[in-house]
This record gives structure tokens, sequence and C-alpha cells, in this order.
């Protein structure tokens, strides 16, 4: 039998890649930046989703051969017009620490009775260099008052996907990559990847 086909995540974040793999399963060998030490630090400078996932996957793509997937994912919520967005991760004032984004977005929640939000995650394909396609995902749901369950990472012990009871902390990965932005933008990017592969 030969080998599955590689796909390069543009990340340093293990959970995104974890997520990736899970959903892929054993159709990818899917790597990320702890397989290469050549792998560059991109800055994420873009205004929006798209603008990042590009900066990620073709910058990423132009030092690394093959097939390069990038992930840039975020939370919106109604009641703060959008934020935080793109800085989702930066929220709390700490690059990628999420117990302060989630301190920050409890207090900034406090007694608002409007608590819809969306997960957006966005992907871009590239090699080369250059952006071959790109693909979104979004789920919607509410968000919750105090943190809920140990699961997954990030905004999910505040998240309650539309159609459930319980965050996505507490839900758990499989129920998770079951209905996520991320396994929503992936199942294109894998209706994709069968034709061109
Ligand atoms: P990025 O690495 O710039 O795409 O930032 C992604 C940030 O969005 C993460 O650090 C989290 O704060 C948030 N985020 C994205 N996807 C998820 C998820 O599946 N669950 C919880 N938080 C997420």
């Amino acid at each position: 039998m030969s080998n599955p086909p590689r796909l390069i995540v543009a990340t340093r974040n293990a959970h995104k890649t974890e997520e990736i793999r899970a959903i892929l399963g054993n159709r990818f060998e899917v790597l990320d930046a702890t397989a290469f030490p050549e792998f560059p630090e991109i800055e994420e400078t873009g205004q929006t989703f798209l603008e990042n996932a590009r900066l990620k996957a073709e910058g990423i793509s132009r030092q690394i051969d093959g097939w390069v997937l990038s992930d840039d994912s975020g939370l919106e919520v109604d009641a703060l017009g959008g934020a935080p967005g793109v800085w989702s991760s930066s929220f709390g004032g700490e690059e990628g620490n999420h117990g302060k984004n989630n301190e920050r977005l409890l207090r900034e929640m406090a007694g608002k009775t409007d608590r819809g939000a969306r997960f957006r995650c966005t992907m871009v394909l590239a090699r080369d260099g250059k952006e071959r396609a790109n693909f979104s995902g979004t789920v919607e749901g509410t968000l919750v008052d105090a943190l809920r369950g140990a699961g997954g990472f990030g905004y999910d012990p505040l998240f309650i996907p539309e159609g459930h009871e319980r965050t996505f902390a507490e839900l758990g990965d499989e129920v998770k990559n079951s209905l996520s932005h991320r396994s929503r933008a992936l199942a294109k990017v894998t209706d994709w990847l069968e034709v061109h592969f």
C-alpha cells in the first residue's frame, strides 16, 4: 500500500494540528512546525481571517516543499460587534494565553443578554508560495457565563454549539470534531484535494 499524501499544517498550535489529524484520519500524513526545524515564523498582520490564512500558507510553502494548509480562526461575539475575531488569540493581552482570553471575555460579557457567537475558520491551501484555494467553516452558538469543561482549547469552555446544551469543552473531542468550524472547513478541503491531488 502506498503512503498517504502529506499535508503540512502551517501552525505551531498543537491543538489545531491534533484536531486536523483526528478529523482527516489516515487519509493524509499531517505534519506541522514540529517536523521542520526550518519552519519560518510568520507575522499575522492581516485584518481578516483570509488575509492571515494566506500569509501563513504562502509564507510556509515558499520555504517548505509540499502542500501547505493554514488555519486562521477565532470567535465572533455579537454583543461585542464581532470581537475578538481575528484578534482572538491575544484578546487577553498576551498571545496564546487562553486563560487570560477567557477572563477578558467573561468580563466583557458580564450582564449582557445577547449571548450569540460563532467560531469561524478559514483555511488556505498553498504550494510553492502561491494560494491554490481557500475554504471557510462556521459554527453558531451561545456563550455561558462561567468556564465549563476541560476538553478542547481556547474559548471552548465558554461556547455551546447550536443544538446542544454543553460547551465544546464538556462535549469532548469527538462531538466537537463532528460539527466544529474547523471540521466544516476541512470537509471542503478534502473534497477539493480528492479532485486535485
Ligand atoms: P490563530 O492562531 O491566529 O488562528 O488564532 C486562533 C485563536 O482563536 C485561538 O488562539 C483561540 O483563541 C481561538 N480559537 C480558534 N479555534 C478555536 C477552537 O476550536 N476552540 C476555541 N478557541 C478557538
